[in-house]
Formats: C-alpha cells, sequence, structure tokens
C-alpha cells in the first residue's frame, strides 16, 4: 500500500550528489527547470568554494540567482577566435556545414604557423630575440594560443601568390571571404573583437568565465538564445572544453560544476545529431570530470535522445514525469532493480514531483521539489533579462528587442545545404547505477532550507 507523507522533509545530500554527475529528467512544464533553480540555489549556499557555470539555452535564468551571477550574453562576451579548435573554428567559418576538404587543407597549415608568429611577436618585444622559425615552435592547429587574423589571412595570400594555376587559386578566394565574412558580421562581434590586435587574454577570459576570483558571484550563466544558431554549437563546445581542460590541469583546484539544459542537443544518443566535438567535450567530462572537480548537472525533456553513456555516469537522477515509453526505457536501463518497481509512476506524476535515485539521496525516493519562489523560478518576470519589462507592456520596444533576438538567433551568412540529420533507433541500454547506499549525514543543510517532502512508499 502506499502512504505519502508530506509532513516529512526529504533530503538531497549536496556532497554525494556533487562527488559525481547528476540529471534532471522529465517532460515538458514539469518542473525541471524549477528544481534546477531550487537545486543550484540551495548548493550556492552550502558550497561556497564551488562554481556553478550554467548553459541557459532559453535565457531564463537571468534574474533567478541574484547578486551571485554573472550573466553573460553575446553583447558582454568575450570568447577570442583563437581559442577556438580546428573544428570549431571550421564549424564558424563554415556555418555549422561540412568544411571543404581544400580548404581544410590550407587552414590546418597555416593556423600553426601564424600562432608561431604570434609568439615571435611576443619574444621579441619582451626580450629581443632573435626571430625563430615560427613553424619550429611546434603549435598544432589546436594549441590555445592567440594569433592574429591579419596574419592568418597574409600567410594563405602568400601561398595563393605562388600558384601558378589559377583554377587552383579559387579554394584560397573562397577561404579568405569566408573569412572575411564572419570576421565582419557584427554577431560575431564576441569572438573577432580586437582580432588583429589583442593580445594573450586566455587567463582572463578563463577567470572571468569561470569566476576565479569568484568576486562574490560564484556563477556564472551563460545566456545563449541570443547567438547566432550556426555558432552556438562550437561556442558550447569551446565552453565546455575549456571548463574540463581548466580542471584537468589546476588538477581539481577549483571545483566546477556544469549545468547543461536541454542536454539531448548536446550530447545526443544520434551520432548525426549535433557538433560532435560538443558531444566529446561533454562525454569527456562525464568520463573523467570527476577526477579532476568538473561535475556535470543535465537536464533534459528526452532522456532517451541523450547519449546513454553519458545518462550511466550520472550518479544521481532525478526523474520526473516521463509519458514516453522510450524515455521510461532508458530511466529503466538507468537504475537498480530494487528501484525499479518505483518508475511505474513516472508517467503518472504531478509538477515538481520526483523519482530520486542514486547517491544524493538514501533511497530511491518519491519526493516534491519545494516551492521555488516567483523572483526565482525561470522566465519569472520578463523572460530575458536584457529585454524591456514585459509588465511595462508591450509597445514597440519591446517588439524592437524580440526582433533583434530572433534576427541575431536566426540570419545566417548563406542558405544551409542539406543538414544530413537522420533518425536512428535508440541507443541499447546501458550499464546500470549502482544501487542507492545509505544516506550519509546531511552536512549541515538547513532541514528547513531544503525541505523536498518526502513521500515513503510503503
Ligand atoms: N518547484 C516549483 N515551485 C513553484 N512553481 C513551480 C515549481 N516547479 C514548477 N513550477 C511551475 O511550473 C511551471 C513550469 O516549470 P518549469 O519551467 O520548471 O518546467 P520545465 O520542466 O523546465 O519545462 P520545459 O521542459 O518546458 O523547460 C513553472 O513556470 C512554475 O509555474
Ligand atoms: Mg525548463
Amino acid at each position: 500500500m502506499l502512504q505519502q507523507d508530506r509532513s516529512v522533509t526529504a533530503y538531497v545530500d549536496v556532497e554525494e550528489m556533487l562527488s559525481k554527475h547528476f540529471a534532471v529528467l522529465g517532460s515538458t512544464g514539469v518542473g525541471k527547470s524549477s528544481g534546477v533553480s531550487l537545486l543550484l540555489n540551495e548548493i550556492l549556499m552550502v558550497r561556497p568554494n564551488l562554481r556553478i557555470f550554467l548553459l541557459d539555452v532559453h535565457n531564463e535564468y537571468g534574474r533567478g540567482f541574484g547578486e551571485k551571477a554573472l550573466v553573460l550574453n553575446p553583447r558582454n562576451l568575450k570568447l577570442p577566435f583563437w581559442l577556438f579548435n580546428f573544428e570549431e573554428i571550421v564549424d564558424v567559418l563554415f556555418a555549422g556545414r561540412p568544411g571543404v576538404a581544400e580548404e581544410l587543407e590550407i587552414l590546418a597549415e597555416v593556423i600553426p604557423i601564424a600562432k608561431g608568429i604570434y609568439t615571435q611577436y611576443q619574444n621579441a618585444d619582451r626580450i629581443g630575440l632573435k626571430r625563430i622559425d615560427p613553424k619550429s615552435i611546434g603549435y598544432t592547429v589546436d594549441t590555445p594560443v592567440p594569433y592574429r587574423l591579419v596574419d592568418l589571412i597574409s600567410l594563405i595570400d602568400e601561398r595563393m601568390g605562388k600558384l601558378e594555376n589559377r583554377s587552383s587559386r579559387i579554394q584560397y578566394h573562397k577561404l579568405l571571404s569566408r573569412i572575411d565574412a564572419v570576421k565582419n558580421d557584427p554577431r560575431y562581434t564576441f569572438m573577432f573583437d580586437n582580432a588583429n590586435v589583442g593580445g594573450d587574454t586566455m587567463a582572463e577570459v578563463i577567470s572571468h568565465l569561470f569566476r576565479l576570483p569568484a568576486n562574490g558571484k560564484p556563477m556564472t550563466i551563460m545566456q545563449l538564445a541570443g547567438f547566432p544558431a550556426e555558432v552556438v554549437d562550437s561556442v558550447v563546445s569551446v565552453l565546455c572544453r575549456m571548463a574540463f581542460d581548466f580542471g584537468l590541469w589546476s588538477d581539481g583546484a577549483s571545483p566546477l560544476l556544469f549545468v547543461c539544459e536541454e542536454a539531448h542537443r548536446y550530447a545526443s544518443a544520434d551520432r548525426n545529431i549535433g557538433f560532435g566535438p560538443t558531444r566529446k567535450a561533454v562525454s569527456r567530462i562525464a568520463k573523467e570530470g570527476r577526477k579532476y572537480g568538473v561535475y556535470l548537472g543535465l537536464v533534459t525533456q528526452r532522456p532517451a535522445e541523450l547519449d546513454a553513456t553519458i545518462i550511466s555516469q550520472c550518479n544521481t537522477l532525478f526523474a520526473m514525469r516521463l509519458a514516453n515509453d522510450r524515455d521510461q526505457a532508458l530511466l529503466r536501463s538507468a537504475v537498480s532493480d530494487a528501484a525499479a518497481n518505483l518508475l511505474s509512476f513516472v508517467p503518472s506524476l504531478g509538477t515538481r514531483e520526483v523519482l530520486a535515485f542514486g547517491e544524493g539521496v538514501a533511497l530511491p525516493t518519491r519526493l516534491r521539489f519545494k516551492e521555488v519562489p516567483q523572483y526565482q523560478l525561470p522566465r519569472s518576470e520578463s523572460a530575458i533579462s536584457t529585454m524591456p519589462s514585459v509588465a511595462a507592456g508591450h509597445d514597440m520596444n519591446f517588439v524592437s528587442a524580440v526582433l533583434e533576438r530572433w534576427r541575431g538567433a536566426t540570419s545566417s551568412r548563406d542558405v544551409p545545404n542539406d543538414p544530413g540529420f537522420t533518425e536512428r533507433p535508440i541507443a541499447p541500454p546501458q550499464p546500470r547505477m549502482a544501487d542507492a547506499p545509505m544516506l550519509q549525514p546531511s552536512l549541515g543543510l538547513d532541514p528547513d532550507r531544503f525541505s523536498l517532502l518526502k513521500r515513503p512508499l510503503r
């Protein structure tokens, strides 16, 4: 028999939950984002040394964390183009379509040399070293050091000039005009600002993005909705890769929780969907992040479309209502047999109701997320913090602001060819999560502040 007692408070053990990754799964409107807002606000209170990086796909979290969060968007983000690795910059130059082999070959040759030339300048400035051959410095296309667009362009020009055959110059011309197009596109200012004079700002970029030092804002909300649609994937890839690499090279000195809404978009079960490097970056964190203090919080409406090997790395699952059979099957494959009998509730859970499994809870538990105050609810007040308040009336300024975002996100330099997306069957079931361990002491969590209503079964 089922008994539910709303007066019993349920706890989530933040320390255990953040000893690895977690996921929030549920159909649209069941309260995932509100639950994430609740969880992250609680985490900020009990883990002041943790940094949180939230990929805000729909620009809905801007106001939910008050002074504690830095809100970034295409207008105030600085993500220099040279931080993009080869696949990422190719994705930008070719607007999300596969690159042309001949052009890629040219780029792969000149980028490392342009990096070498930049380093040469630096050395010449600083210690007056004699010029060394830029090729001998040993940079690869992916080494994260700066280069200047002017150098890249003149290297390409130089090579083109040496060609006798006119027809073989075409590829060089095309490549140059691609570079020119993105560089002059105002929507790409966040990457190409100071493309020819900028110094080595990598340390500044990383310390700003990942809040080191926090300066009172241990959290970053990265609003993705205003970015040109064709570069969002590469931007996410760069951010995710840098989050992991910084953890790796600092040996986990600064723990970071990387939260990703709409995770199925970035790490799809279908390898033909989405951008390969982004999936690679997310799965790298899923597999190795824990060792380096980088943890994932994945949120998705479509768990069956999320790479199952990534879900299998999540130690705590918050399952909300899921109507679709494939999603339920995925969930069944991810939890222990002991917990599986709870899953019959999954299609009938109400808004805010959760089945929690794994290390963050003592036992598989049915609970209800605490009421989130209005100001912390995603999309409360105006949906986008940079937009005039909707409450102020739907005037022309409001409409213009909507149009600006709309055009910014949907315009493209040219019409994409065939995106080549195909549907493939669901990925095979993945290894099961370990049985939930006993609850650890609650680490000073104030029950009133973290009262998730528990509904014990039987
Ligand atoms: N914990 C909560 N406290 C108060 N209200 C909530 C809570 N959870 C959900 N709601 C209500 O339900 C609405 C939908 O919730 P939410 O936006 O979190 O759903 P979602 O699962 O993120 O949906 P989507 O998949 O479309 O993003 C909220 O706008 C809010 O009104
Ligand atoms: Mg949501």
